[in-house]
């Protein structure tokens, strides 16, 4: 599936309705280079699924944020794959609704039936293309 997105409230409503086809355990793979919008689509399909008022702070940082069965990780400062295992990624793999923005790092954790999701620049918008979204997905 492929989506032009002209406005940050266009990425929102695509994340809004992505966010309802989820169903744990999914991962969800954002590819995208900084500013893409990967935090903001985790941030929209988090707030869908629990709560408008949901603060949804960016992991660069934290590296992952929890979320009652949603996690949200960014690998962008992992630098061993080791590390996956200490952050919890093969367990909330194995059970949450899982959104990791910079996933290359963790392919070789990465489910066969991965959503991953593909954010480049378009215009002043956005594209979004996902290839196979799974049975039901998008
Ligand atoms: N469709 C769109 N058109 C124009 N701007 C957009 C669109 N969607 C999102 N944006 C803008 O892109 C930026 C996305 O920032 P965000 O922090 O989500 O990116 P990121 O991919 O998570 O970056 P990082 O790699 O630093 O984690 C925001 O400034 C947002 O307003
Ligand atoms: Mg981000």
């Amino acid at each position: 599936m492929e989506y032009i997105l002209n406005s940050i409230d266009e990425t929102r409503g695509f994340a809004r309705e992505f966010a309802k086809k989820l169903h744990a355990p999914v991962t969800v793979a954002l590819h995208g280079d900084l500013g893409m919008g990967k935090s903001e689509i985790a941030r929209t399909i988090i707030q869908t699924l629990r709560g408008e008022n949901t603060v949804v702070p960016s992991p660069t940082f934290t590296i992952v944020q929890n979320y009652d069965g949603i996690s949200h990780f960014d690998l962008y400062r992992i630098n061993d794959v080791s590390e996956l295992i200490e952050i919890g990624l093969p367990y909330a793999i194995a059970n949450d609704i899982t959104l990791i923005e910079w996933p290359d790092i963790a392919k070789d954790f990465l489910p066969k039936n991965t959503i991953h999701v593909y954010i480049t620049e378009y215009g002043s918008g956005r594209k979004i293309i996902i290839p196979f979204a799974g049975e039901g997905v998008a």
